[in-house]
């Protein structure tokens, strides 16, 4: 009976594939992780993976821009990353009359590379456990007092770790603050556009599919580093060398098959999954909701104009991308977490773990002390979301917002005129910045719409103080639609921001009241003086006083499960997790593949669609079945995204997929929607990464893009 038990347990196990959870540290890979990953099929050596004393696999990966990865697959310092990690710089390069990012590009010399000013990557060079030095400056510190430190022996830490090279560092706690890591980069700013896909291929599906298996996107573009001669950064010079790279990835045409070995390095960017059930009841009831909401303002008035011109279109693209991503994700992130019982699950490890505390003094009240600091925020929770995705939520009210550094310099006693000077220099340049990017149409609409929505769903109490009475008594009622409408007009005619003239003699002239009455200005920091004289230092207490509670949570959590194995939460800094390649099952009677192919896509295609719409040879080329040595031969078609059982989190977008060799089969671009409560918690049977595959990728730049020489660049293992 027991053995048939076993045989059943057995068979069970392996028919429900389970998600690998666990984004491990490469530097500090523990020896049961790596076995494991030798079980399941790497052929590399720990070695192989992370060095500092020769070149490995981690010398190829690298932070893209503020908050994705990419990876160099060339000698010549060629990256691959996601086509919506490249979005902006390919908007940035894009014209009406040269619209890459509707049509693609695709540099056929290096002579044709565009550099993208203002992006840059970053190498990691090495990562030192620091954990003693902080701890031992922070003995029986909390509070206040603990975070200041911390602050200090940090900086400390980090002048010693880059005195007189040319890298930057960072400290980062690890298991909320039970442990620190220094990590040290190198970072290069001469960082050129090689080639991208039409976006109706990179971003295929657009936000209708976002989030979502089966999938069709072919989520790449393409980019070089260049330092000076000497294979060093530099600025952008037009005699820069292509970056000689430590180590690159190979490319493996070979194709995929259920089971194979997969692994995913990268940064992903933030994950919280020690997080407490007050955490997740005050982020499921309030925080979530309030940003969808105001996301859904948003989008909708910027969709309408960028709908009607394409101008329009590339100013918002980027922008829109952005606010439109984690819309819906956190939309999604919400239903998953209720329907996994994710609160419900948490207060039942809470409920264990305080049994096993029971007379340790050191965990004595964590739970008691978390209701009461959720009980103090929580009235202000929804006005701090109101803030950040209301009010600044408007271009020119966060414009005009980031000008109190220039009121502080103007009635500050004691500024010099060289600093005020400066500011008014800083602020000038911000605002052609922001020129660029403003479409005042939506804008103005945005601004009504949230001033009207935190005057309807913040109480009075927390309002600015004769804000809104001063709009009743010019524009009428407060609770009609319109009131707000003509207030914006108002405020956006009479803004000096909005004007040139009026702008260039402030500046040539600048004073505290010209700026203080600007109706841009007043009204962006009314609401920011309120909230941060008021509200801020309740929320820096309440964020304190959690931080002490997690981390003497986390560190009890290990105590009690020694034998567990344990990773950091996401926190941008290098990750690997391991998995395989697998389908999995969404809900009753439906079973999906692990691959999608260009069968899939054409299927979905709708000519002149806003996201289903292909490229005009896309369809001829398909119908020719010209797929090459691209071809997958169990589908005969060419496979375009496929998915793993990896952990990769937000920041991961663009991260080498690769196979038990170190070889590139993928990029990992997206999560499944059946797996949205992932940054709170795993599930281990739904969890998917959705990576676009290298075979696609190489379709689109050689027989769609007929940039042969960005593949005779390649490494190919056929
Ligand atoms: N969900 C993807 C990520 O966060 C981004 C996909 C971008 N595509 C889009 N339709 N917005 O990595």
């Amino acid at each position: 009976m027991k053995k048939n038990l076993l045989i059943l347990l057995l068979l069970l196990a392996a028919q429900f594939a389970k998600a690998d959870e666990g984004m491990w540290l490469p530097y500090l890979l523990g020896q049961q992780v790596y076995n494991d990953m030798v079980k399941k099929g790497l052929k590399l050596t720990k070695e192989q993976l992370y060095s500092i004393n020769q070149a490995s696999l981690k010398d190829a990966i690298i932070i893209f821009g503020g908050g994705c990865t990419g990876e160099i697959v060339s000698n010549q310092g060629l990256i691959f990353t996601n086509h919506h990690c490249g979005y902006d710089a390919i908007a940035t390069a894009s014209s009406v009359e040269h619209n890459y990012l509707k049509n693609g590009f695709y540099a056929l010399d290096k002579q044709q590379e565009i550099p993208a000013k203002g992006l840059s990557v970053q190498f990691l060079v090495r990562v030192d456990d620091v954990t003693k030095q902080v701890q031992d400056a922070l003995k029986g510190m909390s509070g206040q007092e603990r975070q200041q430190q911390q602050q200090k022996i940090v900086a400390d830490i980090i002048t010693q770790a880059i005195n007189g090279t040319n890298y930057e560092a960072k400290v980062l706690p690890m298991f909320k603050g039970n442990q620190y890591l220094l990590f040290v980069y190198e970072r290069y700013k001469d960082i050129r556009l090689v080639g991208a896909p039409p976006e109706s291929i990179g971003k295929f599906g657009g936000d209708t599919d976002n989030w979502e298996w089966p999938r069709h996107t072919g989520d790449f573009s393409i980019f070089r580093v260049y330092a000076d001669k000497d294979g060093k950064p530099a600025e952008y010079a037009a005699g820069n060398q292509p970056l000689k790279p430590k180590h690159f990835l190979p490319v493996s045409i070979k194709g995929i098959k259920e089971n194979d070995y997969a692994m995913i390095f990268g940064y992903p960017g933030g994950t919280n999954r020690y997080e407490s059930s007050e955490g997740v009841k005050l982020k499921i009831t309030v925080e979530n909701p309030s940003v969808v909401a105001l996301r859904s303002v948003r989008l909708k008035y910027m969709f309408e104009q960028m709908k009607k011109d394409p101008a329009i279109k590339l100013k918002l693209a980027s922008s829109y991308a952005g606010i439109a991503n984690y819309w819906k994700f956190f939309d999604g992130e919400t239903k998953q977490l209720v329907k996994y019982n994710v609160l419900e699950e948490k207060q039942k490890q809470e409920a264990a773990f305080e049994k096993w505390a029971q007379g340790k003094d050191e965990y004595a009240n964590i739970f008691p002390d978390y209701a009461a600091s959720y009980k103090a925020w929580t009235p202000y929770a929804k006005h701090r979301i109101y803030i950040n995705e209301g009010i600044m939520g408007s271009p020119l009210a966060a414009f005009a917002g980031s000008l109190m550094a220039v009121e502080k310099a103007l009635v500050q006693s004691g500024t010099s005129t060289d600093m005020i000077k400066q500011s008014i220099q800083a602020a000038d340049k911000a605002r052609t910045a922001f020129l660029e990017e403003e479409d005042k149409a939506s804008d103005q609409k945005i601004l009504a719409a949230t001033c009207h929505l935190f005057y309807t769903d913040i109480p009075l109490a927390q309002h600015p103080i004769g804000f809104y009475d001063a709009i009743k008594a010019k524009f009428g009622s407060l609770e009609d639609d319109n009131t707000y409408r003509l207030w914006a007009s108002a405020l956006m005619s009479g803004s000096m921001i909005l004007n040139d003239a009026r702008w260039k003699a402030f500046i040539a002239n600048p004073d505290a009241v010209t700026l203080q009455t600007d109706p841009a200005f007043a009204y962006s920091s009314a609401f920011i003086k309120n909230f941060t004289t008021k509200y801020q230092p309740l929320y820096n207490q309440f964020v304190t006083k959690n931080n002490d509670l997690g981390r003497a949570y986390l560190k009890g959590r290990m105590e009690m499960e020694p034998a567990k194995k344990w990773y950091p939460d996401a926190n941008f800094s290098m990750r690997l997790t391991y998995g395989q390649v697998k389908p999995y099952a969404p809900r009753d009677a439906v079973a999906y593949d692990y691959v999608c192919t260009m069968k899939g896509v054409m299927e979905k295609y709708v000519p002149g669609d806003y996201e289903f719409d292909l490229p005009e040879n896309y369809v001829s080329l398909y119908n020719k079945k010209d797929f090459g040595q691209y071809k997958d031969l169990r589908k005969n078609d060419i496979v375009t995204c496929f998915i793993t059982t990896n952990d990769i989190t937000g920041g991961n977008s663009g991260s080498p997929v690769l196979n038990a060799n170190g070889e590139l089969i993928g990029l990992a671009f997206d999560g499944n929607y059946e797996a949205l409560s992932h940054k709170i918690q795993f599930d281990a049977v739904y969890n998917r990464t959705i990576c676009v595959d290298i075979r696609y990728v190489l379709w689109c730049v050689d027989k769609l893009g007929g940039a042969s020489n960005i593949i005779n660049e390649l490494k190919l293992i056929k």
